[in-house]
């Protein structure tokens, strides 16, 4: 007797477990999870930069969820996929493999022209689209896929604006011309020694290095016997450190100092430890500067506030390519990258970068460039 009522009593619990549990499922039903990747360096020498492209993402997601999304009348939750590829070409395809098969819903990535241009047939093959904010060689989005788009300018105006600056404003003759091999580093210099020949000045050395190098002293002393109005460097912020370094143990304190965007960051002074030759420096970025975009000052609050002393360059722009993708969702009411990937290309999203929309190469129509130089080891935008 005592067994048969502690059985109903459970029978009955169960019932009301059952019910409760079914109600849950019902619920959870009604939300999809939907996944958008970043992909970039979190780990290796520039991890700074990967780490800050990846918080935008982050960033713009929580956003997202906060608005109650429905897309094909389901209610959207995004989740962050994020993706190391270590900065490395094969690791890179590997990681874009692996987000074809995982099914994210699309990618914010990758960083490096080098990681970017391999990956970008990857995502090309399962139609998965990708948003590059900070690959800036040419190639990126020269074979026309229609899955690749670039949220930034890329080293053709780079290098082309770097050039100019050197010959017009600061009047330079001679320079010696420094790449690290890589798609990235190789063609931003031969962007730059066009122009600056074109310019009239002249080109008195070309060295190479590679981007895990530390030690420059070699090519430096080389470059120095040249007597060079300046030195461009076409690589990353983790050799540029250590090159300004060995510039100023090797007394070239007056030799100015040209690099692209992958050197352009908040931490190069801290990279060169404070080396007097920072001051030399113009750099590049295929963007606005964050003070000057709109809304830019508000969002740079809630960024540091959330990743103090983690900005870098380009976290909002990978913050906007985000809504970019959430847009294109929305409007084509899919999550299907099949199905929303055509809509990326008819974006028109007011961005705290930008007013976005692309080309029918997936390029930002009107890409801005800006040069910073560094002021009491800090960088700071040019006027
Ligand atoms: N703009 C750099 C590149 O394309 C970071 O690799």
């Amino acid at each position: 007797m005592q067994l048969t009522q502690n059985h109903s009593v459970s029978l009955r619990l169960t019932a009301v477990a059952v019910l409760a549990l079914t109600a849950g499922l019902a619920g959870a039903q009604d939300v999809q999870t939907v996944r958008i990747a970043h992909a970039g360096p979190t780990s290796g020498g520039i991890a700074h930069i990967g780490k800050d492209t990846e918080n935008g993402v982050r960033m713009a997601i929580d956003e997202i969820n906060t608005q109650g999304i429905v897309i094909g009348g389901k209610k959207i939750k995004f989740e962050l996929a994020a993706e190391d590829d270590a900065g490395d070409p094969r690791q890179a395809t590997a990681v874009a493999q692996k987000l074809c098969d995982s099914k994210v819903a699309g990618v914010v990535g990758h960083l490096q022209s080098g990681t970017t241009i391999p990956a970008s047939s990857v995502y090309n093959k399962c139609d998965l689209p990708h948003i590059t904010v900070a690959a800036t060689n040419p190639d990126v989005t020269k074979r026309g896929y229609a899955t690749t788009f670039r949220l930034i300018a890329d080293d053709n105006a780079l290098g082309a604006a770097l050039a100019v600056h050197a010959s017009d404003k600061l009047k330079l003759k001679t320079v010696a011309v420094i790449d690290d091999r890589t798609a990235y580093g190789q063609g931003l210099a031969n962007v730059f020694k066009a122009t600056a020949r074109q310019k009239g000045m002249q080109v008195v050395a070309e060295e190479f290095t590679t981007d895990k190098a530390t030690d420059f002293m070699a090519i430096l002393t080389n470059i120095k016997s040249k007597k060079p109005d300046a030195v461009f460097y076409g690589g990353l912020d983790s050799q540029a450190g250590p090159m300004l370094r060995q510039m100023d143990q090797l007394g070239m304190a007056n030799v100015k100092f040209f690099g692209g965007d992958g050197l352009c960051t908040e931490k190069l002074g801290a990279l060169a430890s404070k080396a007097p030759t920072l001051k030399n420096v113009t750099c590049a970025t295929g963007g606005a500067s964050v003070e000057k975009m709109q809304g830019g000052a508000a969002w740079k609050k809630k960024y540091d506030a959330r990743f103090p002393g983690q900005f870098q360059i380009y976290s909002p722009y990978a913050y906007d390519a985000t809504f970019v993708l959430v847009d294109a969702m929305k409007r084509a009411k899919s999550v299907d990258p099949v199905v929303y990937a055509p809509f990326i290309g008819k974006t028109k999203l007011k961005g705290i970068t930008a007013n976005i929309a692309f080309t029918p190469k997936g390029e930002l129509t009107v890409p801005a460039v800006t040069l910073y130089a560094f002021k009491n080891n800090v960088r700071a935008e040019m006027n």
